[in-house]
């Protein structure tokens, strides 16, 4: 599919004059990083994350027709709560997002809308907001769409589109719509794999990966002090950035292989080098960042030793902050959890930590007299 056959041509707006759509999406987190784009966010390398399922965003959009057709030059008319509070600050990345995807879906100047969004997890607690934020976003928009073009739309064209336009508002996003493990990137050996979109991966998930959890452990609360968006653009003229890029897509043939196998210890090796590799770009970009903090390093230490006192499965992975995702299978849950409590749980921040587990993606909730249904 190329950006073309996301044109939406025939709507009728008077469908849909007012009302609301629900999604709530979760984040995920990736296992080969995307570190490095082009406009527009185009990645530099494939990418495989794992989606989550208790991290996630709900956002409810309203929209009402305008009552003037817009004419043009006109301005996109929204209003944005976060946790129940007007958030002007938020404003600027989604005009950005309604901007780059208005050529897709050109619907939006039709519409006054209100954005209501709150997160499962604190605001504050590091874990990355853009991938269920903007996909929770995207999929609403998409309801929108179904509502207005009277053609039958597929589930599959539904959520292609949804992940083409949540790309556009962050990377990482497109990876939010679908589970378990979603690739995006062009990849000669994942079959339907794209730049455009994240696709789901396409062979079987060996036993050993049901359920795989994922507890984060919020080591630093704080605001970034280097966002990704910074970070991508030091991958251009990085003097690491051609390997990295190859790296990159040499582990996503690797990890394929590994998920389809169950091979679990050759699954920590690469999904550690990744979290490291990424975190060595930063460090070897001009100018040069550290986004790992002591406690990032000690956690690190202690499941490398209690690995090689254990022989347990379990791994860590960092995404572009000081927070330690711990990576571990169903089976090995009890001893780790254990672990986990009495070993890494002091060095959390405020000793908090989030547990969870490999989720499904997106889900359309149907709010009724303030209650939330889940339907479709
Ligand atoms: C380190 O998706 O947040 O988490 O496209 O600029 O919004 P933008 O960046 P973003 O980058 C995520 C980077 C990462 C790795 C990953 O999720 O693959």
């Amino acid at each position: 599919m190329t950006e073309t056959d996301f044109i939406l041509s025939n709507f009728d707006v008077s469908k849909a004059s007012n009302g609301s759509v629900t999604w709530k999406t979760p984040s995920n987190i990736a296992l080969v990083k995307y570190w490095g784009k082009q406009e527009p966010q185009i990645p530099e390398n494939a990418s495989i994350s794992f989606t989550l399922d208790a991290c996630f965003t709900l956002t409810t959009l309203e929209f009402r027709l305008k009552k003037k057709r817009p004419v043009t030059g006109s301005e996109f008319n929204f209003e944005i709560f976060f946790e129940g509070e007007k958030k002007e600050d938020f404003k600027p990345k989604i005009q950005k997002f309604f901007e780059r995807i208005e050529q897709y879906v050109p619907f939006l100047k039709d519409y006054d809308f209100i954005i209501k969004s709150r997160n499962s997890f604190p605001h504050s607690s590091g874990i990355a907001s853009s991938a269920s934020g903007m996909s929770a976003l995207a999929l609403c928009v998409m309801s929108l769409e179904r509502l207005l073009n009277g053609a039958e739309m597929t589930d599959e064209y539904f959520n292609k589109k949804a992940s083409f336009l949540a790309r556009l508002g962050s990377g990482s996003a497109c990876r939010s719509i679908e589970g378990e493990l979603i690739v995006w990137g062009n990849h000669t050996e994942i079959e339907g794999s794209s730049n455009l979109f994240g696709t789901k991966f396409p062979f079987k998930i060996h036993e050993n990966f049901k359920n795989y959890h994922d507890t984060i452990l919020l080591v630093d609360e704080d605001e970034k002090q280097v966002s990704s968006t910074v970070g991508h653009q030091l991958m251009n003229n990085h003097p690491f950035a051609q390997q990295r890029f190859q790296q990159a897509n040499d582990n996503i043939s690797k990890i394929s292989e590994i998920i389809q196998k169950g091979d679990l210890k050759q699954f920590i090796k690469i999904v550690e080098s990744e979290a490291l590799s990424l975190h060595a770009m930063m460090m070897t970009s001009n100018p040069y960042f550290i986004l790992m903090k002591p406690n990032t390093l000690k956690i690190i230490n202690k499941i490398w030793e209690f690995r090689s006192k254990t022989n347990a499965n379990i791994c860590f992975t960092l995404d572009a902050g000081a927070n330690v995702h711990v990576l571990f299978p169903e089976s090995e849950k009890e001893s780790v959890n254990n672990f986990i409590i009495n070993e890494l749980i002091q060095f959390c921040y405020k000793k908090h930590y989030i547990c969870d587990i490999i989720g499904n993606g997106g889900t359309q909730l149907i709010v009724k007299n303030e209650q939330l249904k889940i339907g479709y």
